[in-house]
């Protein structure tokens, strides 16, 4: 599927459900529970690498991940999902050249076939014109934007009329820079809804709200797997505590079964 047929979902009412994966077994599973779309986004760096912020991942990480996805796909090439990988921090902040090189090496060495990175400020605007018009298509992301949590931390954003106007105004001109689609992290639900309702490209929330295109979850989140859930993420399983119990079974009854003789006592 090419990025900018999720427009289509968007006029024919089509929710747009995307998942995360990190590498080939999460791909595998995701894949098999039909994400159309999935994410190799840079919540690996705390999800799987054990990092508390995205900030350290850097691009030789994502891609050595995006590659293992790759290889986690199961359906046939043309069947397998859209993949999206984000640009991690300081791959895109230094300038367009930076940017190029950094989504191009993605894109050329993996099965990403587009790239998500965070803001709208006017020197990421440009950053995004300059990767689209190379042939590279981008997603944007607004709202709470992990990447700068030294400024923002993890909190609800878009919670005053400035802040409100200003998403709406920073939506808009992500599109007109030429992004397929956005995500919209933590802000109140009825600012996503009133976006939505302006952009003619899809909006994909996470925290917030239902009035969106389409979702996007943790993956590790979803299944009860990451040590630090964000208060907006649902947990459908408590997936640590059934693993850990289930092992914790198994060792004990390796613990207790009858000792092996040593070899001296073969003799
Ligand atoms: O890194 C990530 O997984 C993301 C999602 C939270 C949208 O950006």
């Amino acid at each position: 599927m090419l990025p900018t047929e999720l427009i289509s979902y968007k006029q024919t009412g089509r929710s747009i459900a995307i998942l995360t994966a990190w590498d080939s077994m999460s791909a595998r599973i995701v894949e098999a529970a039909g994400a159309e779309v999935v994410l190799v986004g840079d919540s690996l760096s705390m999800v799987v690498l054990g990092h508390s912020t995205t900030l350290p991942v850097t691009l030789e990480q994502m891609l050595h991940h995006t590659q293992a996805v790759g290889r986690g796909f199961k359906n046939p090439i043309n069947k397998q999902p859209l993949v999206i990988c984000d640009l991690p921090f300081l791959s895109y902040q230094c300038g367009e050249e930076k940017a190029v090189e950094a989504a191009g090496t993605l894109i050329k060495n993996s099965c990403a076939s587009a790239v998500k990175l965070e803001g709208a400020e006017p020197e990421i605007i440009e950053v995004i014109e300059r990767l689209i018009r190379m042939g590279i298509p981008v997603m944007g992301h607004l709202g709470l934007t992990p990447q700068s949590v030294h400024q923002l931390g993890y909190r609800r954003q878009a919670e005053d009329l400035e802040s409100q106007q200003k998403i709406i105004d920073q939506g808009l001109k992500l599109q007109e820079a030429g992004c397929f689609a956005l995500v919209i992290e933590h802000v109140p639900s009825n600012i996503a809804a009133k976006l939505r309702k302006k952009l003619r490209i899809p909006l994909i929330g996470i925290g917030a709200g239902e009035e969106c295109d389409g979702q996007v979850r943790v993956t590790a989140d979803l299944l009860g797997l990451s040590e630090k859930q964000p208060p907006f993420a649902e947990k459908l399983i408590p997936g640590s505590n059934l693993f850990t119990n289930i092992l914790k079974e198994w060792v004990d009854k390796q613990n207790q079964s009858p000792k092996i003789p040593t070899t001296e006592e073969h003799l």
